[in-house]
Order: structure tokens, then sequence, then C-alpha cells
């Protein structure tokens, strides 16, 4: 594999801090852009570099910025950000539970938020090495898929992601072929987004973040680039949009 950088943002989640241990552990990888609303204690490794940011258009130019001179050398981007829920959100069961703040909040975080960086990144990774961008989606988000209704804002916020990454796969194709969207599902993961809903979950279904992280590396080092947006869960099956 050539030597690459990596960059990932929504750092401080828990599949992220396993993705980038191994990018750490990578020969191939030159160094690693960490990207969080929270600068997390950096560890002892010195090929990670830490940016903060808040994520609204002017910090992710700046951080952009920063990442300038490593154009067209970043060929494995990991956009991690996600909500389920917080001290004032909980997933909708039912009507009832609909509030604009929560949509809002939800959408924020799940859709515009990875929107935004999509857009902002185009001129960084133009270029002529393969490049694969995983953004986290989820199985909930697949129209198709929904049987079992309920968590509305979550699930709309990732069908809503699902469908920007679709667009912005279209006009990539055009303006930056090297580059592969992945719209990608972890399974259940023992993070703090997943925990108030482990219960249910068997324990052979409940991956650990170091299973996934090795699991999306080993999906993205090996993935045609057909230039078409993928969806695809964590044992690299396809997901029906
Ligand atoms: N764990 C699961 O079972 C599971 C299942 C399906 C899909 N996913 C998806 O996988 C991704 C990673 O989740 P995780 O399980 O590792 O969760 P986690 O440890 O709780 O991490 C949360 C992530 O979301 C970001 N985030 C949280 N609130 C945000 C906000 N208001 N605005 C912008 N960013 C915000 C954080 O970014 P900062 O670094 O900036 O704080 C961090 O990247 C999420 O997109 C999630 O929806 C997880």
């Amino acid at each position: 594999m050539p030597s690459f950088y990596a960059l990932v943002i929504g750092a401080s989640s828990t599949i992220a801090k396993a993705a980038i241990h191994q990018f750490e552990d990578d020969s191939n990888c030159l160094g690693v852009f960490a990207v969080s609303r929270y600068f997390p204690v950096p560890t002892q490794n010195t090929k990670t570099t830490y940016l903060a940011c808040n994520n609204t258009e002017s910090s992710i130019s700046e951080v952009c910025q920063i990442l300038a001179p490593v154009s067209g050398k970043i060929t494995k981007v990991l956009i991690c950000n996600g909500l389920l829920h917080d001290d004032n959100i909980t997933p909708e069961k039912r009507l009832e539970d609909i509030s604009a703040s929560q949509l809002e909040a939800v959408f924020h975080a799940n859709s515009i938020v990875p929107m935004l960086w999509l857009s902002h990144l185009l001129p960084l990774l133009q270029g002529k090495n393969n490049t694969q961008v995983a953004l986290f989606s989820a199985r909930v988000g697949s129209i198709s898929d929904n049987k079992m209704g309920g968590w509305y804002s979550y699930r709309a916020s990732k069908a809503a992601l699902n469908m920007l990454i679709q667009t912005s796969a279209v006009e990539y194709a055009r303006r930056a072929k090297n580059v592969k969207l992945i719209a990608f599902h972890p399974g259940t993961t023992d993070t703090p987004l997943s925990k108030p809903f482990q219960q249910s979950v068997p324990k052979d279904k409940l991956f650990s973040a170091a299973f996934v992280a090795t699991q999306l590396l080993s999906i993205m080092e090996n993935i045609p680039m057909d230039n078409e947006a993928a969806y695809l869960d964590w044992n690299n099956q396809t997901i029906e949009w």
C-alpha cells in the first residue's frame, strides 16, 4: 500500500479512537489528523495531530487551511459524527414525542455537519491518489429497511445523510474521480451512543470499537473505485438505500 495521511473527523467517537490507533500502528500511514469539538489529551504518539473544530463553516474552513499542505495526500477519511441521545434528547417512540428542537439538533449533527465537511474537503481530496471517505451512517437510515418505525429524528437524519452522500457522489465523480464515498453502518458497537439500548442486543452482536475499526479499514482498502456511493455494513454487505 502506498504511504498516506488519514483524517478522522469527530475524533472523540469511540470507533474513531480505535481507528486512530490502527492508523498510528500502520507503517504506511505518515500522519493522522484528528478533528474534534473537544481537544482530547494527546497520546504519546507523535503521528497524530489534534485539531479543535466546532463544525461551523468558518471553523471547518480554518481546519482545511491547516490541511492544505497535505492536499492530495490524505487518502483515508472517516467522518464519524452522530447524535442519538444526550441529556435533552431521547429517540422518539411515538408521534407525540416529536419536537422541532430535537429534530433540528439531530439533523444538525447527523446530516448537516458531515455534509459541510464533504463540501469543504473537495479541493483537499482532488488528485491522482485513490481516496476513500467513510461517513458513519446507520442501517436505520435505510428507507426500504424501515419495518420498526420510531427513532424519527435519528432515522430521518441518517436517511438524509445517505441522500447527501449519493448526491455528492454524482458531483465527486465529475470533480474528484479518485474519491469513493461510503455510507458505513458499524453494527451495534459498544460506545456511549448505543449504551442505553444494549440490553436487547445478544452478546455476539455487540461489537468492540477495535473490531469495527479493523473491518472498516479493510473495507476501505479493498473497495472498488467506481465513482458510485456505497452503503455498506461492518461485514462489507450492501444495504438497500
Ligand atoms: N455505536 C453504534 O452502535 C452505532 C450504530 C450505528 C451507527 N453508529 C454511528 O457511528 C458513528 C460513531 O458513533 P460512536 O458509536 O463512536 O459514538 P460516540 O462514541 O458517542 O461518538 C459520538 C460522535 O458524534 C460526534 N458528535 C456528537 N454530538 C455531536 C454534535 N452535536 N455535533 C457534531 N458532532 C457530534 C462526536 O464528535 P466530536 O469528536 O466532535 O465530539 C463523535 O464523533 C455515529 O455517526 C453513529 O451514529 C453507531
